[in-house]
C-alpha cells in the first residue's frame, strides 16, 4: 500500500481534506503543519483537533512558522477565531500534542524510509525546505498533489490564489527542482461546490460530531455572504478527493511558472497548456472534475463518519 503524508495549514477545508485522505487506500504516516491560513500555533492546534475529531492516531509535526522569503500572510480575520470559524460547536480539544521532532526532519526521515505521496493543502514552505536540504530524496517523492494556484483567476488577489500568494518562492523551488507536482488550483476547485443544503444534510445525522461538522460547514458557507450564505468552492478536499477517486478528474500536462516579481500578480501561476510545442511539461494540472459526483461522495464519507 502506498504511503501518504499530509502537509497542511488547517482551517475548515484542510480539516475536511484530512477526513477524506484518511479514508483513502493510502497509509497515512504523518501530518506536518505550516503557517498559512493562520499562525503555526493555530494550524497545529487545528490539525491536532482534526485528528481528535476523526479518531486519527497519526503523528503531527510542526513545520515552518514563516514563509521562505516574506512575512506571513495569515487570514484568520476572514476565517474566524483561530482560523476555524464555527456557527456554534467548536472542534474537540486535542488530547495529544505535536511531536518534538520538527516537520522538516520528520518528512526527511519518512522519505529516507521509502516512497511517499504528499498531499499539500497549504503554502509549500515545508516541502521546499525539504527539497532544498535533501535534493537526493526527490526520487522518493512519488507525487505532490497540492491545492494551490489557479490556471484562471485568483482569490486572494485578482491574479493569485492564497496558498501560492502566501509563499510563491516555495513553489518556485519545487518547480526548479523538478518535483513531481500535480496542481489542484482554483480553476478546478471552483467545479466542486459545497451548497447550503449540505449543512442541513449533515445536521440531520443527529450526532454530536455531525453538529460540529454542520456548524463548521455553515460558517464556511457564510464567509462571503454573511447573512444567508452561498455555495463555496471546496478547495483542499478536491485535492484529497483525487487520492480516493482519480477517475472523476481529468489531468493534463502543463508548463508552469509562478510569478515572483509582478507588482499586481505576485503568486500567480502561469500555466502553458500548449506543451510540448510552447514549453517542456514540468507539472500536471487538474483541469476538470465531476463536481456533483465528488460532492456526493465527500458527503457520504463525512456523514458516515459523523454517524458512528
Ligand atoms: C486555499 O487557501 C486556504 O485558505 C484554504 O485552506 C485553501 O488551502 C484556497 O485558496
Ligand atoms: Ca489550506
Amino acid at each position: 500500500m502506498s504511503r501518504l503524508w499530509i502537509d497542511c495549514d488547517t482551517g475548515f477545508d484542510d480539516l475536511v481534506a484530512i477526513g477524506l485522505a484518511c479514508r483513502s487506500d493510502y497509509t497515512l504516516v504523518g501530518i506536518s503543519t505550516v503557517v498559512g491560513n493562520t499562525t503555526l500555533d493555530n494550524t497545529t492546534r487545528n490539525t491536532l483537533a482534526a485528528c481528535e475529531l476523526f479518531g486519527l492516531d497519526v503523528p503531527v509535526y510542526r513545520g515552518a512558522a514563516r514563509p521562505l522569503a516574506q512575512e506571513p500572510q495569515t487570514i484568520e480575520g476572514l476565517l474566524g477565531e483561530g482560523g476555524m470559524g464555527t456557527r456554534g460547536k467548536k472542534l474537540p480539544a486535542p488530547k495529544w500534542q505535536a511531536e518534538k521532532k520538527n516537520a522538516i526532519c520528520a518528512l526527511i526521515n519518512a522519505l529516507e524510509e521509502g516512497p511517499l505521496t504528499i498531499l499539500a493543502t497549504g503554502p509549500l514552505t515545508n516541502l521546499a525546505m525539504v527539497v532544498n536540504l535533501r535534493p537526493d530524496l526527490l526520487d522518493n517523492i512519488e507525487s505532490i498533489v497540492f491545492m494551490g494556484g489557479s490556471a484562471t483567476t485568483g482569490n486572494h488577489t485578482a491574479a493569485a490564489e492564497f496558498n501560492t500568494f502566501a509563499d510563491p518562492e516555495s513553489l518556485s523551488v519545487l518547480l526548479s527542482a523538478g518535483a513531481p507536482l500535480t496542481m489542484f488550483g482554483l480553476n478546478l476547485t471552483r467545479q466542486v461546490m459545497i451548497q447550503l443544503h449540505h449543512e442541513d444534510d449533515m445536521r440531520k445525522v443527529g450526532t454530536e460530531m455531525a453538529e460540529i461538522l454542520a456548524d463548521h460547514i455553515g460558517f464556511y458557507l457564510r464567509l462571503v455572504e454573511k447573512e444567508n450564505g452561498k455555495p463555496m468552492a471546496l478547495h483542499d478536499p478536491s485535492a484529497a478527493a483525487y487520492l480516493l477517486w482519480p477517475e472523476l478528474f481529468e489531468i493534463a500536462d502543463t508548463h508552469m511558472e509562478v510569478e515572483l516579481a509582478g507588482t499586481h500578480t505576485r503568486g500567480e501561476t502561469v500555466c502553458e497548456m500548449r506543451v510540448p510545442r510552447k514549453g517542456e511539461p514540468n507539472a500536471k494540472l487538474a483541469v476538470t472534475a465531476q463536481g456533483e459526483k465528488i460532492m456526493e461522495k465527500v458527503m457520504e464519507i463525512l456523514t458516515e463518519t459523523a454517524a458512528k
